[in-house]
């Protein structure tokens, strides 16, 4: 009989460790709090739409609102909301709609502030096809990586006499160096194969140089990683040529702002692409790069796709990767089907249909 108990016994022991895989979907995980800053235009209703997403997957996700407008605060500083920078202080993690910049003037870019006020020192955008949205280019999988906090955008200029303007570009050691560990630590993490430091070390020797010096030198400690250095324009022409030769990339700030626009164009554009600026222990906020679009504001035409692929992001950063791959299957789903989609990207669905589609699909993966 001994056998027979023995064989009962672990039959019941398998049966239990089957029932325990199901446990994301049968016991609600930990709630935990994300601070929602919708942004301008047609933020609050593509944030919107993504709350709608998160509720019919019942992602374990708290939302807090916060408003990010300009404020002074004292000495005339430019600075986010006490309620804003509390509210992330506590969560670690945000979401944010597009928020409006005002040209040459006024107060500066909120978003470069919530970068600085964080220390969010890498931009991460993955640029990969998808299916069913026609671009001239086909099985683009690649990410950039672009240093957040420094290089031409430290924000230093000032006029030297009249009619003759200095900007100052910054390159430092340390955000060099952590921003190619960044890179690399990516690069392993996601079953990535090689990076590419992407520079001007030929013109901007010293900057360029030393951001270049760092690069090599962390790429030493990941030998199971190819590292190659190319020049900016050099990427530039072979990235429109053939985008399947990249794999992960690593820059400055400037030329990451330039180079992840041009790649968001290989795949169909911001309005597809997602995008995460990462600090220290955790703390980062994801969000969607385009515009406010004043123009279609409040007309329920807006597409909220990319913002939705940044939320699909934050939720594998929460290590919550059940409820990212269901939300970015029925995204992608409903793309390739073809029969709900907003105008951008080729349908005549309002947003709240197309995220309603979204919604049922969620479900019916559950
Ligand atoms: C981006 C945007 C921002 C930038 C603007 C809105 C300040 O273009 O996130 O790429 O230049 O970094
Ligand atoms: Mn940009």
């Amino acid at each position: 009989m001994a056998p027979l108990f023995l064989f009962g016994l672990s039959l019941t022991v398998s049966l239990l460790a089957i029932s325990r895989k199901s446990v994301p979907f049968t016991r609600p995980a930990q709630m935990q709090t994300v601070t929602l800053i919708p942004g301008d235009g047609i933020g609050p209703e593509i944030s919107a739409a993504v709350v709608k997403i998160f509720e019919s997957a019942k992602a374990p996700i708290r939302w807090e609102e916060r408003n990010v407008t300009a404020i002074k605060g004292p000495g005339g500083k430019w600075m986010i909301p006490p309620d804003a920078k509390e509210s992330m202080d506590r969560s670690k993690i945000g979401l944010k709609g597009p928020l409006k910049t005002p040209i040459a003037a006024g107060h500066p870019s909120m978003n470069l502030l919530l970068r600085k006020t964080f220390d969010l020192y890498a931009n991460v955008r993955p640029c990969v096809s998808i299916e069913g949205y026609k671009t001239p280019y086909t099985d683009v999988d690649l990410v950039t990586i672009r240093e957040n906090t420094e290089g031409e955008y430290s924000g230093i200029e000032h006029v030297i006499v009249d009619g003759v303007v200095q900007s100052i570009k910054l390159i430092t050691e340390n955000a060099s160096r952590r921003i190619a560990e960044y890179a690399f630590e990516y690069a392993r993490n996601n079953q990535r194969s090689s990076v590419t430091a992407v520079h001007k070390a030929n013109i901007m020797r010293m900057s360029d140089g030393l951001f270049l010096r760092k690069c090599r030198e962390v790429a030493e400690n990941y030998k199971d990683i190819k590292f190659t250095e190319m020049y900016l324009d050099t990427v530039c022409l072979n990235m429109v040529q053939d985008p399947t030769q990249f794999d992960v990339l690593v820059m400055p700030n400037l030329y990451g702002d330039i180079l992840s626009d041009l790649c968001a164009g290989l795949i169909g554009g911001l309005g597809v692409t997602p995008s995460g600026n990462i600090g220290a222990n955790g703390v980062a906020i994801f969000e969607s790069v385009h515009g406010t679009a004043p123009d279609i504001a409040g007309l329920d035409l807006a597409n909220p796709t990319a913002l939705l692929l940044s939320a699909v992001m934050m939720l594998r950063h929460m290590g919550l990767h059940e409820y990212a791959s269901r939300i970015q299957t029925a995204c992608f789903d409903t793309i390739r089907d073809k029969k709900v989609l907003t105008k951008d990207l080729g349908g005549n669905s309002k947003c709240s249909e197309f995220t309603s589609e979204i919604c049922h699909r969620v479900q019916d993966l559950a």
